[in-house]
């Protein structure tokens, strides 16, 4: 086992910078999310600590060792893509053995050698068994179902016992319920092989809830890195904010006035912290933090989304859409057009600079 870290390290194509100065550490053991908007660089990361792209600069450590010219296969990592790219001809229980065979293992803390066809078949059966595969191990991939595929690709990479396993978005094929119950097997099967899982993602609900910690990234850059609850409270800036979360956190530009308070439009919105009156801010409530009723906050309802156990109100606060989250026994929704006085408490109000978008309190 190892964690991974990443010590400003910069990744280039041409003219495109994928990875800018990127500083994170991997704990040992750690289930870490990169977490971002296609194309923000996470694939880029990932493939660098696999070692199928090269390092343009900074240090990138794999334990204790610099592996920024160490070659793929001389890294004991192991990766799961979003297409499985499973042997059609094998059966799942081939499948699963084949990167036994086709590398040497350090089993005994010494020179890397072939493994023997009882180990092989030990480690096999302990990833068939670890995944449920039992019962499908003489099946080929042609008659396996999306998930049991994606299933197959884990064991796959599991047997080989890596340092570090990697995956890009391993769940993107699936459709909506299985992913949710890969979720699970995925967080039962980091808990079971205790090794670092560096995991790829667009999708902010598989960060919340499988991440140790996550690392929000856009246009290269690290963002934040935090718990997913940490990041969910106090996101860093803006682009955190907006990201994290659904629906996601309203957001109405304003000016600071004295005592603490954010006009916007007719509305006044309380915020506690510090911060300098005259100053220009984009103040953040979450959709869950503001009430219809009475308040501060001065809103026009422009429509209504009604989901069953809870509706969304989705009015205009001094010309920015906003959402208020409602439970549907809260009584009736108002009316399409009406105003509204929604209210908020002040401990709830996340203050970002408008120039900066940093976050002020
Ligand atoms: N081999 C490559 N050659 C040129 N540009 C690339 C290459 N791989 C990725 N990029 C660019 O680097 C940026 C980050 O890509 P990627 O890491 O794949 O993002 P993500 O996985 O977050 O969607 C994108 O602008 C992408 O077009
Ligand atoms: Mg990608």
């Amino acid at each position: 086992m190892s964690g991974v870290s990443f010590d400003e390290v910069t990744k280039r194509f041409d003219d495109v910078t994928a990875v800018d100065s990127f500083t994170l550490d991997i704990t040992d053991g750690e289930f870490m999310v990169l977490l971002g908007p296609s194309g923000c660089g996470k694939s880029t990361a990932l493939r660098m600590i696999a070692g199928l792209e090269t390092v343009s600069d900074g240090v990138l450590r794999i334990g204790d060792r610099v592996v920024n010219n160490v070659e793929a296969k001389d890294r004991d990592i192991a990766m799961v893509f979003q297409s499985y790219a499973l042997y059609p001809h094998m059966t799942v229980a081939q499948n699963i053995e084949f990167p036994l065979k086709a590398r040497k293992y350090a089993v005994d803390g010494t020179e890397p050698r072939k493994l023997t066809a009882s180990e092989r078949a030990e480690r096999v059966t302990g990833a068939v068994e670890t995944l449920g595969l039992s019962e499908l191990v003489k099946r080929k991939p042609g008659a396996l179902s999306g998930g049991q595929r994606q299933r197959v690709a884990l064991a796959r990479a599991i047997v080989r016992r890596p340092e570090v396993f990697l995956m890009d978005e391993p769940l993107s094929n699936l459709d909506a319920k299985l992913r949710a119950q890969t979720r699970l097997d995925l967080v039962a099967l980091h808990r079971e092989v205790a090794t670092t899982f560096v995991y790829v993602t667009h999708d902010q609900v598989e960060a919340m809830t499988m991440a140790d910690r996550m690392a929000v990234m856009t246009e290269g850059r690290l963002q934040q890195v935090g718990a997913p609850q940490a990041v969910y409270e106090r996101p860093a800036n803006l682009f955190v904010a907006r990201f994290i979360g659904s629906p996601p956190m309203n957001t109405i530009a304003g000016e600071v006035v004295e005592g603490n308070v954010v006009v916007a439009g007719a509305s006044r919105i309380p915020f506690v912290g510090q911060a300098s009156p005259g100053r220009s801010v984009v103040v953040g409530i979450r959709p869950e933090h503001l009430h219809a009723g009475e308040g501060t906050i001065e809103a026009t309802v422009s429509a209504v989304e009604w989901l069953g156990h809870e509706r969304h109100i989705i009015c205009d606060i001094a010309g920015s859409k906003a959402i208020v989250r409602q439970e549907t026994d809260e009584g009736a929704a108002p009316a399409l057009g009406s105003a509204v006085r929604l209210g908020h408490l002040a401990e709830n109000v996340h203050l970002f600079d408008a120039e900066s978008t940093d976050r002020l309190n």
